[in-house]
């Protein structure tokens, strides 16, 4: 099995990556444009495994996505590589449009180049599953049913209507050209190797350095979150299992206010990490809310559970714990995505590389 996994050195890809060198014999083509978001250090051990091949790849470039289907002929692709911040949409949208809606259709129109070539067996077997995520719903009341696959898409953010207009493309491709494609959309991701602009790793990291913990309106916005690993394992299960043209939700069956989110974290490190200042839950201060800021998010997984089986493992207390602790124990990680450290090298590493003969 040959895997092709876009935006693998990111937060979400990383743990797919890792999962599939670490549990499966596939061989996984990872394509990432190393944003400020993407850091191959978040590989592990898998990064110098033989059985992953890095292609450092602009899904903006069609030509560079051809030549690399053409050379490593995958069985699959999982697309995950986004723009996925929605702060950073509401600042600046053009490269969410870029990446999540061109970037898709660009990387659509290279696998149907190749699928369509393909023959017999390959051909059947041949699967492209977009990753997207709930936001792509709206958000819902207070007392509002949660979001079934049939809930009709009603993105707020640049964001969530940038996925919202990858998932269409990526419908349209299989209805209109019979491409094997399948979408999941997942709830609240958190787990170890976060970019720390995302709630959780940027108040575990702000608590740490005794700087406010911002949050925004009055904190009671709810998210389902759900633990990373549970994510890939699913993204995982999805790809073997899954039905052609179908999509599944995601989630991690576990609705938290922010405020509940940020008091259990400060809970968490006044056990693991005390200050002499005081508990951590100190430092909470709340800013000026975001704009179009969803209310809440809450994922129905029936599908997922009774088609497939698949059901989280983790619980939000064991998982927060794990979460937490991991960016205690991972400093050098922490200072290096803040500095760019790793981007600097990429700069020097890359920059007079021309490609291999
Ligand atoms: P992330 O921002 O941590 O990682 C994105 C990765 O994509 C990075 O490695 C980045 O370098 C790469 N990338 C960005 N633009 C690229 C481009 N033009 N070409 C190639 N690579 C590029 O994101 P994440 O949190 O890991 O999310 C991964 C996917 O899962 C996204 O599609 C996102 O919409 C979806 N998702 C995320 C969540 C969540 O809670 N984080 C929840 C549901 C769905
Ligand atoms: P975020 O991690 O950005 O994910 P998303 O917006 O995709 O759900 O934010 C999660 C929630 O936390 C969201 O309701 C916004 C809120 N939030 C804060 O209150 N303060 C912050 O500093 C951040 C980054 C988010």
């Amino acid at each position: 099995m040959r895997v092709l996994i876009t935006g693998g050195a990111g937060f979400i890809g990383s743990a797919v990556v890792r999962q599939h060198i670490a549990e499966t014999g596939a061989t996984v083509i990872n394509i990432d444009a190393l944003t400020y978001a993407g850091n191959p250090e978040s590989l592990g051990d898998a990064r110098e495994n033989p059985r992953h091949v890095f292609e450092h790849v602009d899904i903006a470039d069609r030509a560079a996505l051809e030549r690399v289907f053409r050379e490593h002929r995958p069985d699959a692709v999982m697309h995950l590589a986004a723009e996925s911040h929605v702060d950073r949409s509401i600042e600046g949208p053009a490269a969410f449009v870029e990446t999540n809606v061109t970037g898709t259709h660009n990387l659509l129109e290279a696998a149907r180049g190749y699928w369509s070539k393909l023959g017999g067996a390959a051909k059947e077997r041949f699967r492209f599953h977009h990753v997207s995520t709930d936001e792509v719903y709206g958000d819902l009341g207070p007392d509002d049913p949660a979001f079934t696959e049939d809930t009709p898409y009603a993105p707020s953010s640049p964001y969530s209507a940038s996925k919202a207009a990858s998932d269409h493309l990526v419908r349209a491709w299989h209805r209109t050209y019979g491409l094997p494609v399948m979408i999941t959309n997942c709830s609240n991701n958190y787990g170890p190797y976060q970019f720390p602009e995302k709630l959780i790793p940027l108040m575990v990291l702000n608590a740490l350095d005794g700087r406010p913990l911002p949050v925004y309106g009055r904190g009671d916005n709810v998210r389902d979150w759900l633990y990373v690993e549970d994510h890939a394992r699913a993204l995982r299960h999805v790809l073997a299992h899954g039905a052609v043209g179908r999509t599944y939700n995601i989630g991690g069956r576990c609705e938290r206010t922010n405020l509940e989110v940020v008091h259990a974290l400060c809970a968490v490190l006044d056990e693991l990490a005390p200050n002499e200042q005081g508990p951590y839950a100190r430092l909470i201060e709340f800013v000026t809310d975001r704009p179009g800021h969803d209310r809440r998010y809450a994922i129905d997984d029936t599908r997922i559970a009774n088609e497939l089986g698949w059901q989280p493992t983790e619980s939000f207390e064991t998982g927060l714990r794990k979460t937490v602790q991991w960016y205690l124990d991972n400093p050098e990680w922490v200072e290096r995505v803040r500095s760019g450290a790793y981007r600097q090298w990429i700069d020097a590493n890359y920059a007079n590389r021309g490609r291999a003969a």
